[in-house]
């Protein structure tokens, strides 16, 4: 037998048993497109699967995130471009998320601007001939989509006729409920717009919950419509265009951690992806909080806001001058450009830190964090009571778990003054009911871990692939329901018309 036909006939064994996976994302979020990777590489370590990644960055930092080993990789251009010439977003992700509020004015400003981030990608995945032909001639098995790629991702999947499931690194109910099926009650659960738990809202509250679900929809609803017309002269756009569609949907978080929401078997919960272990964490760090003299370490970190970001001077004294209070203390305090004049001697400042193996050592007291969903998950993980110091979007309900189950603290931005700071850290010091639910809780989690399934999303990745055509039996309607039978108006209706009738 020849070279040559060695190498075909390995190359067709090869392809005969490897899946290949799609991975998509769109995100603002460097935590999102990790979160994906990290779900694709555990498939491909196991040398079953090929990893393809489709990404239409938003931000430099996610066009310049590396691929990981052995993945493919395609950019879509144009949306980063797009997005490069705008000047809302660099500012939105920068200093403006220190603004004490978020302003309807920033809301609106956003999308007028964002409109072509979302159509972008479609454009893209189905003009650009490179891309498309990939998607079309390369038979990928499954598609694994970042549920804030916005519709053309799931578009693209279509395009290329595969099936695709959601992975989705927040736990925004609207949408899983969307994606999964499932129906959400707009009074108690909680939207982005009103960040309470539901025992804790009042009649204005729901009200407002309820209008914000329903803008949700409605915007839902507008982006297929729209995204259906610009794409009008595509024979297969009614198909292409049909909203998200009901299907699988992977979360980045923990039922022990939800508020009461419905749910279906079409949610997986993954949340327990515990990658303790594999970074180190420096010794200059190490040297700093080993310190005998230190009582604990705090660990400080704003993700986005302090590493692509920027916090703004004033806020970085307040916090620098609240932590020299605590001189017994150690903190590490994740920032890019720290000036010299607020250094102290139980801050050590550093562009990037291990954080789960951080939250994992034996002094770490406390975590102050943005509140994003991978920051929550890491320090439940490892037992570490928070303060949340919410930005945007999920980070508010997140934190709000967090408080409401007595795991930490909230401090807004609005609130933000180095006295507060320091009253929420002796608060934390003093109290030990946080600590010890803290650690309650990461037990129950970790008790769980033996039954590894309930977690493995590569376990659940490859059951969806082997039972992939089957999966409109778990997969309910619920979430198509119509707002008439939705809020039980039709119901009221007949109640009524009787009373009317029997009157
Ligand atoms: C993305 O755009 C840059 C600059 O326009 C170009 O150099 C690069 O090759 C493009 N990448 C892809 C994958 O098209
Ligand atoms: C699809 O893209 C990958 C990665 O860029 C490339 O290796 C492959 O050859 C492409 N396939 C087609 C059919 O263009
Ligand atoms: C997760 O499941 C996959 C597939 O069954 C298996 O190969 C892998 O070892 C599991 N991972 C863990 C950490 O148990």
């Amino acid at each position: 037998m020849s070279i040559a036909s060695l190498i075909v006939l390995i190359v067709a064994i090869h392809s005969v048993h490897s899946v290949h996976l799609l991975v998509g994302s769109h995100s603002m979020s460097l935590s999102h497109v990790k979160l994906t990777f990290d779900v694709a590489e555990d498939m491909q370590n196991t040398g079953r699967h090929i990893v393809t990644e489709i990404r239409w960055p938003v931000m430099k930092v996610i066009a310049d995130y590396p691929a990981r080993k052995g993945f493919r990789s395609l950019l879509l251009n144009k949306t980063y471009e797009h997005a490069s010439k705008l000047d809302f977003l660099p500012a939105m992700i920068d200093d403006s998320g220190w603004k004490k509020d978020d302003g309807i004015v920033d809301i609106l400003k956003m999308f007028k601007g964002a409109w072509p981030l979302l159509s972008l990608p479609c454009e893209e995945a189905l003009e650009a001939e490179k891309v498309a032909r990939n998607l079309t001639s390369e038979g990928y098995n499954l598609g694994i989509l970042d549920p804030f790629s916005g519709l053309c991702g799931a578009v693209a999947m279509r395009s290329g006729k595969f099936p695709f499931v959601v992975l989705s690194p927040l736990v925004e109910p609207f949408t899983l409920g969307l994606v999964a099926g499932f129906p959400v009650p707009y009074s108690y659960v909680m939207s982005l717009t009103v960040a309470k738990a539901d025992h804790e809202m009042n009649l204005i509250d729901r009200s407002a919950n309820v209008l914000g679900h329903s803008f949700f929809r409605f915007f839902m609803w507008l982006q297929s419509y729209l995204l259906a017309k610009q794409f009008a002269d595509k024979s297969d756009a009614a198909e292409l265009f049909k909203g998200f569609g009901n299907t699988m949907v992977f979360t980045n978080s923990h039922r022990f951690l939800e508020w009461p929401i419905p749910t279906s078997l079409a949610r997986i919960d993954i949340g327990h992806r515990d990658t303790h272990g594999e970074d180190k964490i420096p010794k200059e760090i190490l040297d700093f909080i080993e310190d005998e003299q230190s009582l604990g370490t705090i660990i400080f970190s704003m993700s986005t806001y302090t590493s692509s970001g920027k916090m703004p001077e004033e806020v970085m004294s307040m916090f620098a001058a609240a932590f020299a209070k605590f001189s017994e203390y150690r903190f590490i305090w994740r920032i890019h450009d720290f000036p010299s004049e607020l250094k102290a001697k139980n801050i050590h400042t550093v562009k990037w830190i291990p954080q789960t193996e951080l939250l994992n050592h034996k002094k770490t007291v406390l975590l102050i964090t943005h509140g994003g969903q991978n920051s929550v998950l890491e320090a439940i993980n490892a037992g570490v009571p928070m303060i949340g110091i919410p930005m945007m979007g999920d980070q508010h309900p997140n934190i709000e778990r967090v408080r409401t189950r007595i795991l930490g603290l909230r401090l807004t931005k609005s609130e933000l003054t180095e006295e507060n700071i320091a009253k929420k850290i002796q608060e934390l010091l003093q109290n030990q009911i946080y600590t010890t639910n803290a650690k309650k809780l990461a037990s129950m989690l970790s008790t769980e871990r033996s039954f590894l399934s309930h977690t493995n999303s590569t376990w659940w990745l490859e059951y969806t692939l082997r039972h992939v055509n089957q999966l409109g039996w778990i997969i309910p309607k619920g979430a198509d329901q119509g707002y008439l039978v939705h809020f039980g108006f039709d119901i009221l209706g007949v109640f009524f018309l009787c009373s009317l009738l029997l009157s």
